[in-house]
């Protein structure tokens, strides 16, 4: 090799070099647009979607030939390729014709990089939609020109609405079926102008387009002279993005505590909003402790600031409690905390949302137990019509009062997305059963307070000379939990103990009479038992009570409202066959007919104890012997 040669080699390897680097240093300078397009399988969603990342060049050469291959299988209309396919990634969603689940695709230009959540447009999935938009900066929501402003069009701008979507663009699609007519797509805008104002919807761009043509997607369309707006493209390129969350107070949640040795403690977490300067006081909630921030440290060094959006390391000037789950605020202007709240919430599980049930809450990183009040009201997100309530089914979204087990710091979503909005699991199968957003926290909350009392729980059992309990016994109607109760509360008489027996037929002729058998009426009958259980059991008593109490979830929480070792679930295993054998009350034999609907066993299901304290298989002990062994239990 010449010297020269050589030389020009360098030159391209160091061109090549500068090259990368500056295109790296383009692309990380660009702004980040997330968006969501909604609408059906019909309105074309996913040709646009196609066509957007195939016209802007962001297909690489492999996937393109899979595609021209796939659209010939298919046998599309002449020549187009079928964009559609390349967003459906799944063959069997490719077979159903529908896009399920909400899958991110990323794409870049020369001006900005976007990640859209594609969300599918089928009525029951709210839920994929709630989880897609979460974050993001922009919707699409694309309209068939052919039948303009629909129902789901409606629910979609409700929700986008609902979530704080700050930009929204409606793209008005198939303009190449009305002949690309002008009076078709201003009378579009009409229609959805009035609508969008009547839920408070104040600005969107309307852009006329072809998604299977690509008119306005990209290029500007021949067909549309009488479009002056955007391309659709050059919308989402240039929509400004005024982020707002740097300019409010600061507030970082804290993910984990970072303690590699004795001599350093930082405190690890995504800022949600504000700054953050070394020297800024700061308070740690909910706990309300203060310190000083000493530094911000990160993987390329210490920063003088760090704002909304980066993940840092801070170290504080005190040694102050601050773990998971806590948010550092800034001290002049720390968070709210409270532990009841207004929150809107959407329903995303097969089984209905049951108030008095308490779920679990994820709040950031914060996480406490939760119970919810029946809907103030449902909304009908075809109509926006305000509906009457119980209860909350899959996809359904309604106002209510939540209240947590312990104080939550929060901000409301309006003014926070992090710190507003929350999702909500089952204890016992772990789904993610719900979201929500916060509105304000219930003044009451605020002006209730434990009162101190001279005789309290410890005085009243000391008095009787016992240890008080809660005894409860579960299992079906007539496995014979009444009589068994009923035996045990004779022998405690007789040895002189104070007890109680709450027997489900008689509480629900009194306290619980405007209850019925549906689950959300169990749990509350459950509730209510669980909490007069406690006040007697306060009062000194042994409280025996009998009720089927069919969800493992409300046993649970009547164990968790009592002091360790003062709970004991008696599981009376009764098989329904033998339960329905004796049918006492003749129950059985109304249900199997029909004339008694929901019937524990038969069309209503009872979940078995996993770990009952006492198991007693009726089948095998005698009542007057179940009864002994209860007893040597409760005052063992
Ligand atoms: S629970 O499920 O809410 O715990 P609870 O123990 O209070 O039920 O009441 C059960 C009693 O109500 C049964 O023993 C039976 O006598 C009566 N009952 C009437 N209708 C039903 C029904 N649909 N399912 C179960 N029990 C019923």
């Amino acid at each position: 090799m010449t010297a020269d040669v050589k030389s020009h080699a360098y030159e391209v390897d160091k061109l090549i070099a500068e090259d990368i680097d500056a295109y790296l240093a383009q692309h990380q300078h660009k702004s980040l647009l997330r968006f969501i397009t909604c609408g059906s399988v019909d309105d074309g969603k996913s040709t646009l979607i196609g066509r957007l990342l195939y016209d802007s060049k962001m297909i690489f050469e492999d996937q393109l030939a899979a595609l021209e291959n796939d659209s010939k299988n298919v046998g599309t209309q002449g020549q187009e390729i079928d964009f559609a396919l390349l967003v459906d990634g799944l063959a069997a969603e490719r077979e159903q014709g529908i896009t399920i689940d909400v899958a991110y695709r990323f794409f870049t230009t020369d001006k900005r990089k976007f990640i859209v959540a594609d969300t599918p447009g089928h009525e029951q999935y709210t839920r994929n939609m709630v989880t897609g938009a979460s974050t993001a900066d922009l919707a699409v929501i694309l309209i068939d020109a052919r039948k303009g402003v629909l129902t789901q069009t409606r629910r979609h701008s409700y929700l986008v609405k609902l979530l704080g979507i700050p930009n929204v663009v409606l793209a008005i699609n198939k303009m190449d079926l009305v002949d690309y007519s002008a009076s078709t797509f201003h009378q579009i805008v009409a229609d959805y102008s009035a609508f969008a104002e009547s839920i408070g919807l104040n600005a969107f761009v309307p852009v006329p387009i072809s998604g299977l043509k690509g008119d306005n997607i990209v290029e500007k369309s021949d067909a549309m002279p009488w479009y002056q707006g955007p391309t659709l493209l050059a919308h989402l390129e240039s929509v400004p993005l005024g982020d707002t969350s740097a300019s409010q107070p600061f507030r970082m949640p804290v993910q984990w505590v970072n303690r590699p040795n004795l001599d350093f403690r930082g405190f690890t977490g995504l800022i949600a909003s504000g700054s953050v300067r070394p020297g800024d006081r700061i308070r740690v909630q909910p706990s309300g402790k203060e310190s000083t921030v000493k530094d911000i440290v990160t993987f390329d060094g210490n920063l003088d600031l760090a704002v909304a959006g980066q993940s840092v390391c801070l170290t504080l000037n005190d040694e102050i409690d601050c773990s998971r789950g806590d948010v550092i605020s800034t001290a002049l202007d720390p968070a709210e905390t409270a532990d009841q709240f207004e929150a809107t919430i959407v329903w995303m599980d097969e089984a209905e949302m049951l108030p008095g049930r308490p779920y679990i809450m994820k709040i950031g990183t914060q996480q406490a137990a939760v119970t919810i009040t029946e809907p103030k009201y449902e909304v009908n997100v075809n109509t926006m019509e305000r509906l009457a309530a119980k209860t909350l089914r899959l996809n359904s979204i309604g106002v209510c009062n939540i209240s947590t087990d312990r104080q939550v710091t929060f901000a409301p979503f309006e003014d926070n997305k992090t710190l507003g909005s929350f999702i909500l699991i089952d204890r016992v199968t772990n789904a993610t059963v719900g979201a929500g957003l916060l509105h304000f926290s219930l003044r009451r909350a605020q002006n209730i307070h434990w009162q101190s009392v001279d005789i309290n729980a410890e005085a009243h059992a000391a008095q009787k000379a016992q240890q008080p309990k809660l005894v409860w016994l579960t299992g079906l109607s007539g496995s014979g939990k009444s009589t068994i109760s009923n035996l045990v509360e004779k022998k405690l008489y007789a040895l002189g103990k104070h007890s109680f027996l709450l027997d489900g037929d008689n509480i629900r002729h009194g306290l619980n009479r405007d209850l019925g058998f549906s689950d959300a009426d169990r749990v509350e009958n459950i509730r209510r038992v669980g909490e007069v259980g406690k006040l007697m059991v306060d009062a000194g008593l042994i409280v025996l009570t009998a009720f089927i109490s069919p969800f493992r979830s409300e046993r649970r929480m009547v164990r968790d409202m009592l002091p360790a070792g003062d709970f004991i679930e008696v599981f009376i295993d009764t098989p329904l066959a033998v339960a329905e054998s004796r049918d006492v009350k003749g129950l059985y034999q109304k249900a199997r007919a029909g004339a008694l609907k929901n019937f524990t066993g038969i069309d209503s299901p009872y979940e078995t104890p996993e770990a009952p304290d006492l198991h007693i298989d009726t089948t095998k002990v005698s009542a007057e012997d179940a009864a002994e062994m209860i007893v040597a239990r409760i005052l063992a």
